[in-house]
């Protein structure tokens, strides 16, 4: 980070702003509605700084700038368009060591100003660091249409409740947990839409149950969600709302940091992948802490790769769940079959080719492929098997044993969404070896059908 982001309290400390034209405008614009008590060097207003005077009380100062008008200050603005007035402020501010910024001048700024979404007191300040203007702008417009206008509004209710809602709900976990509700439910909706006293009434009626409630013991939830194969852009709405909430998250080898970077910031990990010894934790053992985690009334997130009900053995966690009678949520996620083969350009069905799709595990139990090879083998089918790169040679000699041509398409896919996809292609004869040479690692996925010849027209991605 190039720039520490921070929110400073103006309210009447002294500022000093050298110019009068827009730019000066516009500065002088948010230091007078940041409070601050501002004197503006120029030889004279211009007609942005003559609207703002009839708005707002600030200091003109006409006569030319010296050392003494910086006594005092707190933060120093040159956005003269006379360069000379602009270089003499920044030494006169450097000597007294106060925080300048000269505008369009990022090697003479000791502060750089974001661009700003405004819902007072609610505010975001977005910021590049200089690197594109562009980015910012856009990223601002985007702001600027998804947040309520009314929004401020909302940070303005809550506030007037903070110090209440602090005595009556002591506990942090059920505090944080009490405003989410407010904030996603009614209360927050009568709010924005400007019905002020059926969101008072509804609030008191929270805060009521809640006060009664404070005796009762802590129940937590879990939330069982799918992060997709990899690449974060493909998470659902939901499933990064209930990450920015769980107060413990528990996650495994095939999660990377691109996703568990977006869980709340102070929720706890618990990794319950494989360990260094190479000895998973057993299935009984996740299941269990989870029904410990949230007994203690934790909102308790389980990430699974893809999606959990697809080889995740979401089913078999949630049944223990339910058994102990603890409530929970599942959100799907894109398997892995979908993401890698939209990744990879390979349409899983399509008219011309395959009119149907069929999902296997190629994990060998007791050594043994256990595959129903008349299922597999049908005209106009593609086949996706997962968790089957270490049985590859096994799969495609036995497609060929069962009858399939020797030349049907099939793919392996490496790390598929993800920076490091890599996608290797051939024939039921080819494909083991030419994934050998390369050197494909797990996870990976194979494809077998002919739309994979498709991807020779189709292929997009390029990691
Ligand atoms: C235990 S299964 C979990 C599947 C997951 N629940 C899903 O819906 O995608 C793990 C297998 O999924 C496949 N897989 C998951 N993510 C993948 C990725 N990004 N690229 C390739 N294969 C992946 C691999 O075959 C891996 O061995």
């Amino acid at each position: 980070m190039d720039h520490l982001p921070i929110f400073m309290d103006l309210r009447g400390k002294r500022t000093l702003l050298v110019g009068d034209g827009v730019m000066a405008a516009r500065k002088a614009d948010l230091l007078l509605r940041s409070g601050s008590d501002l004197t503006v060097v120029a030889p004279a207003l211009g007609s942005e700084m003559l609207t703002l005077k009839e708005q707002y009380e600030f200091k003109h100062q006409s006569r030319p700038l010296s050392e003494g008008d910086l006594q005092g200050c707190v933060l120093a603005f040159g956005s003269s368009e006379d360069e000379a007035l602009n270089e003499q402020l920044y030494e006169f501010a450097k000597r007294a060591a106060i925080p300048v910024n000269i505008s369009d001048k990022t090697e003479s700024c000791d502060f750089i100003m974001p661009a700003l979404v405004d819902r007072s007191p609610l505010t975001i300040a977005i910021s590049s660091g200089g690197s594109s203007p562009l980015l910012v702008r856009q990223l601002k417009a985007r702001f600027e249409t998804m947040i309520p206008a009314a929004y401020g509004k909302l940070a303005e209710f809550a506030g007037s409740y903070r110090d209440r809602i602090k005595l009556s709900i002591p506990d942090l976990t059920q505090r944080r947990r009490f405003w989410e509700t407010m904030v996603d439910g009614p209360v927050a909706e009568h709010v924005l839409s400007n019905q002020m006293e059926e969101a008072e009434s509804l609030m008191h009626k929270l805060l009521q149950k809640e006060e009664g409630n404070s005796e009762k013991e802590p129940v937590g939830e879990v939330y069982l969600v799918g992060t997709g194969p990899g690449d974060p852009d493909l998470l659902t709405f939901k499933a990064l709302r209930l990450m920015q909430r769980a107060d413990v998250v528990l996650y495994d080898r095939l999660i990377g940091d691109g996703i568990l970077n977006l869980v709340r910031r102070d929720a706890d990990r618990i990794y319950v992948g494989k360990r260094r010894d190479d000895h998973a934790i057993s299935q009984s053992e996740i299941s269990n802490m989870l029904v410990r985690l949230a007994s203690e009334g934790k909102r308790v997130l389980r990430l699974k790769g893809g999606d959990p009900f697809i080889f995740g053995r979401g089913g078999e966690e949630i049944e223990t769940l339910s058994e102990q009678g603890i409530a929970f949520q599942v959100v799907p996620g894109v398997t892995a079959a979908a993401g890698c083969a939209s990744y990879a350009g390979i349409p899983l069905t399509h008219r011309d080719h395959a009119q149907s799709c069929i999902f296997v595990t190629g994990h060998q139990k007791d050594g043994r492929l256990n595959l129903n090879w008349e299922a597999l083998i049908q005209p106009h089918q593609t086949v996706v098997i997962y968790m089957g790169l270490m049985s590859l040679q096994s799969i495609t000699e036995g497609f060929i044993e069962h009858g399939a041509a020797v030349d049907t398409p099939a793919a392996i896919i490496e790390n598929g969404t993800k920076a490091g996809q890599r996608v290797v292609t051939g024939s039921l004869t080819t494909l083991a070896d030419a994934a050998a040479r390369a050197g494909i690692q797990s996870p990976a996925l194979i494809i077998v059908g002919s739309v994979v010849s498709l991807r020779e027209k189709l292929s997009w991605f390029a990691p």
